[in-house]
């Protein structure tokens, strides 16, 4: 999307949340965005330093912060979501080091996928199988990039919302990078607790902003470490 066409699509944005939300909400939200932003500048520069290095390592592009208002994005959901950033390699390692057992029995689904960071991650693990779902199109057609060229015949990239998509067969390790509001965690949630008992479904969130949401759906927390939760069904 050219610059144009991205201020249209945020003017849009905008008035659609200003027509849902009201106008006082849209301006705390808009005021919490520009101090969260303030707040931001030196975890940034960090974070660019090391996404170069892991794209230089791996090829790829995953890095960088993505502005959801910025992308076409044909979902209802829009709203909900957060904004795009990468997970961060040992954030993840120390994440995964929370499961035990024989991971090749599980499926690594990523709901909000991004670029596919996570994706690239999980590759290096013994998953039966690597899916990631992605709503936003510019961001799937990185992910999908980025696959193609890591050549990992286990891990595919689609292009779709996480309350919505097809849920894989099987034991599922669930992946959350903080992706969504409380509303879609909910909904996630209760999708994933409605599977059956039989199948062995694992909730990994890391940044768990609303973990509570899990809790109100059944989910029990089994293990955590830093910014990761490891959640099962009751
Ligand atoms: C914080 S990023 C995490 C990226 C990736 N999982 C990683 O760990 O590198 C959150 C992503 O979730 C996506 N997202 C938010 N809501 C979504 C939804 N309802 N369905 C699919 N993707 C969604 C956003 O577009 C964004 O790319």
């Amino acid at each position: 999307m050219g610059w144009l066409a991205r201020g249209r699509h945020a003017a849009r944005r905008l008035r659609l949340v200003v027509a849902t939300e009201g106008l006082a909400e849209t301006v705390r939200r808009l005021a919490r965005r520009t101090r969260r932003d303030a707040g931001l500048g030196d975890y940034l520069a960090v974070k660019a330093a090391r996404d170069a290095a892991f794209d230089a390592r791996h090829d790829s592009d995953t890095g960088g912060v993505q502005r959801l208002y910025t992308l076409a994005i044909d979902s209802p959901n829009a709203r909900h979501g957060i904004d795009h950033v990468a997970s961060d390699p040992d954030v993840f390692a120390a994440a995964l080091a929370l499961l035990d057992g024989d991971l090749s029995r599980f499926h690594f689904l990523d709901l909000g996928s991004g670029k596919g960071r996570a994706l690239l991650l999980a590759c290096d693990y013994p998953f039966r199988a690597v899916t990631g779902v992605e709503f936003a199109a510019e961001l799937h057609a990185t992910a999908t990039r980025n696959l193609a060229r890591r050549g990992d015949p286990r891990a595919t990239a689609l292009l779709g919302d996480a309350t919505a998509v097809a849920l894989p067969d099987g034991d599922l390790l669930v992946y959350l990078f903080n992706p969504f509001e409380a509303a879609i965690v909910r909904a996630v949630a209760r999708r994933l607790a409605a599977l059956p008992p039989e199948r062995d479904i694992r909730l990994l969130y890391v940044t768990p902003r609303h973990r509570d949401a899990l809790a109100a759906e059944g989910w029990r927390v089994v293990a955590g470490a830093g910014e990761a939760v490891l959640f099962r069904r009751d």
